[in-house]
């Protein structure tokens, strides 16, 4: 996968190419990321992107020509008919089935906003689509730009190795991932659960998996409610929920 960022902080994204799986997908030509900085195409001598809001009010806006050139230069290199998308807290909101949808795509533009927000003419004729990771408001699009990119990559053939595997995280299959636990077996007087000492895989992933069902039942309702389960997952839930309601009673 290859992205184009249009950002004025590319070292931000150091982040991203430099550690963890968004590092290891760099080195191993996985993803590849270049940045466009507005400011080398800013016509002034002080490199301005941004100017004050027509009609007044608070803030600056940024330019609609310096983005529009990095937007260029950045078209250029890509093949035709890459798609551009800008980060917006106004766009389509992220989440596990859009990013699979993403990662699929083999050459994306990123464009980063900053201050009060990019002058509309520019998003009305540059932009194809916007995204958004969460109703708040960032103070600027990189730190979004580097969730999409970070989220993509666990999408991406290999990128996690072969220890590790995204089947497992939560949303995949529309649940939430069961808890995990590492030595020691005992901690804060807490032991391991049993099962997992077992070494039998059958019961550990039956285990695993009512708790990924009971885990979202507590937690996210509303995923449960989209979920198609099999007959498999349905009984473990009962189980799930019949053992907690027993446990709630003998608390009180
Ligand atoms: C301070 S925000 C501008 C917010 C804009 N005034 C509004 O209320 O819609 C500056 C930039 O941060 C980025 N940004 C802020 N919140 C975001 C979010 N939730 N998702 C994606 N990008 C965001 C966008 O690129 C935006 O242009």
């Amino acid at each position: 996968m290859r992205i184009e960022v249009v950002t004025i902080f590319p070292p931000m994204f150091d982040a991203v190419t430099h550690y963890g799986i968004t590092g290891r997908a760099v080195d191993s030509g996985r993803l590849g990321l270049r940045f466009w900085n507005p400011r080398d195409y800013a016509s002034d001598e002080y490199r301005r992107v941004d100017d004050r809001p027509y009609g007044g009010g608070p803030g600056m806006v940024m330019m609609a020509e310096p983005l529009a050139a990095a937007l260029a230069a950045a078209r250029k290199v890509a093949p035709e008919g890459t798609r551009v998308g800008v980060l917006s807290p106004q766009g389509r909101r992220l989440d596990h089935a859009l990013v699979t949808e993403l990662a699929q795509r083999e050459h994306m533009i990123l464009l980063a906003g900053r201050y009060e927000g990019i002058d509309e003419r520019l998003l009305e004729s540059a932009v194809d689509e916007e995204w958004s990771i969460g109703d708040y408001v960032l103070s600027g699009g990189e730190l979004a730009a580097m969730v999409m990119i970070d989220a993509m990559t666990r999408q991406l053939p290999g990128a996690l190795g072969n220890e590790q595997s995204a089947a497992q995280d939560s949303f995949v299959d529309g649940l939430l991932d069961c808890g995990h636990f590492t030595r020691p077996v005992e901690f804060a007087g807490r032991r391991v659960p049993e099962v997992l000492l077992s070494g039998d895989h059958e019961k550990i992933r039956r285990w695993r998996l009512k708790e990924s069902l009971g885990r979202t039942w507590l937690r996210r309702p509303d995923l449960l409610a989209d979920a198609k389960l099999s007959e498999e997952q349905t009984s473990l839930l009962e189980e799930f929920r019949r053992e907690y309601v027993e446990h709630q009673e003998k608390q009180t």
